[in-house]
């Protein structure tokens, strides 16, 4: 039996329905605050991510699926290195969503000079080759956003203040959510506080791992993040972010919390937040749920720099991006669900083949006026198309025999109370209406 990939998932049944919920709370939620849909490709060239996210991540270094097509496959497995393909050629499917927005926005100029900023959301499959566990998939879906072209710490609180409102109309209990906000700093700041940082790891690398001590040459934050224990518990005692910021990172960051305390939003500040991505500057944030043990259920920040590491003019930018399947872990953990009913559905029932033509032109006509009707396909019994219809939770049946042909009418049964009451075939879809209202 063909089996799927090991950390993808189906989506079906209710919990397909999960996702499309989450992204019609999004959609109105999203709407109200300017932001208007985009999509970008699934594949991009590779460089649109190393460039963005950062060659010293893991997501760049251990986790990008990478795309050859079908001809160079062959010509890369006999030459046994990628160095003769060009960069066109080489792809790799997106990790997450900001490269390729911001890629776009550059691509078709989505923030001239003067424009009012650009507001996009998304909601899409991103692929990451990690190793699989709960809440950890190879392929996940995540609801997004990005703005561009803002650089007002009004935005940072703005897009936090959504981010939260978003986890509350999820079904979320927000006392059960951690908020952790940090400024990391910009190019005036950073590079002297990144030195520290590096010196700090130098002086204490016979406790350091053997990533972290590349790390160290290529960008010594990341061991805030390392996943060995160890490191990041020698990691509490490094130079902190927020000792170190310039006057003007510093304003900007304690704005933003202004904002946060005027919304009433609360959060905690964690100076050791750095984020898995080297685009941020300034304002990082990432939310958990307390009680349910997989992780971020959301996290972004401001990234300054990245338009003009993707090709572009330098345009400030600011987004946010939330895990589908987490957050539905995190609900269920919470004793809640994404999940919503199943729509209602009207059967229609024939009493015998002979009924067939009445029943196809009465199921089509409930679909015309709007009602989601089945019928039966495949030539059952009247008992098993009840049997069905209990099955569908249909409320409503519309029986046709040979009696209701002849007068013209069809029966329609309560499936609740079992009362019957006959309807002329031109009123049904008015008559199914009215007892559904
Ligand atoms: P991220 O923190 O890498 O940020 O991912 C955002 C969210 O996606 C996480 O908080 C988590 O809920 C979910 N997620 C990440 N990896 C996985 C995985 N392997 N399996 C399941 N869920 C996962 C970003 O992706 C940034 N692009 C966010 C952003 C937008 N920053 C600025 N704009």
């Amino acid at each position: 039996m063909a089996q799927k990939i090991q950390g993808t998932e189906d989506l079906y049944g209710g919990y397909m329905r999960s996702w499309q919920h989450m992204q019609d709370v999004a959609r109105d939620l999203f709407g109200t605050y300017g932001f208007d849909m985009i999509e970008t490709p699934a594949i991009e060239q590779v460089d649109t991510f190393v460039h963005g996210i950062g060659e010293s991540t893991d997501v760049v270094r251990k986790e990008m699926f990478r795309v050859v097509s079908g001809a160079l496959f062959e010509n890369l497995l006999e030459a046994g290195t990628e160095k003769g393909l060009k960069p066109k050629q080489r792809m790799a499917m997106r990790p997450e969503g900001t490269a390729g927005v911001v890629r776009a926005a550059v691509e078709n100029n989505f923030v001239p000079q003067g424009a009012a900023p650009a507001k996009l959301w998304y909601a899409e499959a991103m692929f990451r080759g990690e190793r699989p566990q709960k809440g950890r998939l190879r392929q996940f879906h995540q609801v997004g956003v990005e703005w561009l072209g803002a650089a007002d710490p009004a935005a940072d609180a703005e897009c936090i203040i959504m981010l939260m409102e978003f986890y509350k109309r999820l079904g979320f209990d927000p006392s059960k959510l951690r908020l952790s906000i940090n400024s990391m700093g910009d190019a005036a700041c950073r590079p002297a506080y990144r030195e520290k940082v590096r010196q700090f790891i130098y002086d204490h690398k016979d406790e350091m791992c053997e990533d972290c001590l590349e790390r160290a040459d290529i960008n010594p934050l990341r061991s805030f993040d390392c996943k060995n224990d160890h490191c990041r518990e020698v990691m509490k005692s490094a130079p902190l972010v927020t000792d170190n910021l310039c006057d003007d990172c510093r304003e900007h960051y304690e704005k933003v919390k202004k904002y946060l305390d005027e919304a009433g939003v609360a959060y905690v500040e964690d100076p050791t937040l750095v984020r898995g991505l080297d685009y941020y500057t300034r304002t990082v944030f990432e939310v958990e749920a307390t009680d349910a043990g997989v992780g971020a259920i959301g996290g972004g920040g401001r990234y300054d720099g990245l338009m003009e590491l993707e090709g572009g003019k330098p345009t400030p930018g600011i987004g946010f991006a939330v895990g589908f399947e987490r957050i539905a872990l995190a609900l269920a953990a919470q004793g809640s669900t994404l999940e919503t009913p199943e729509p209602e559905c009207i059967y229609v029932a024939g009493t015998s083949a002979e009924e067939r033509e009445a029943v196809f032109e009465a199921t089509l006509a409930l679909r015309n006026a709007g009602v989601r009707a089945e019928a039966d396909y495949q030539g059952r019994s009247l008992k098993s198309q009840f049997k069905q219809a209990d099955k569908l939770h249909a409320r409503l049946c519309v029986v046709i025999g040979p009696d209701e042909v002849a007068a013209g009418e069809a029966t329609l049964r309560d499936m609740d109370t079992h009362e019957q009451v006959q309807v002329p075939f031109e009123s049904l879809a008015d008559a199914v209406k009215a007892r559904l209202a």
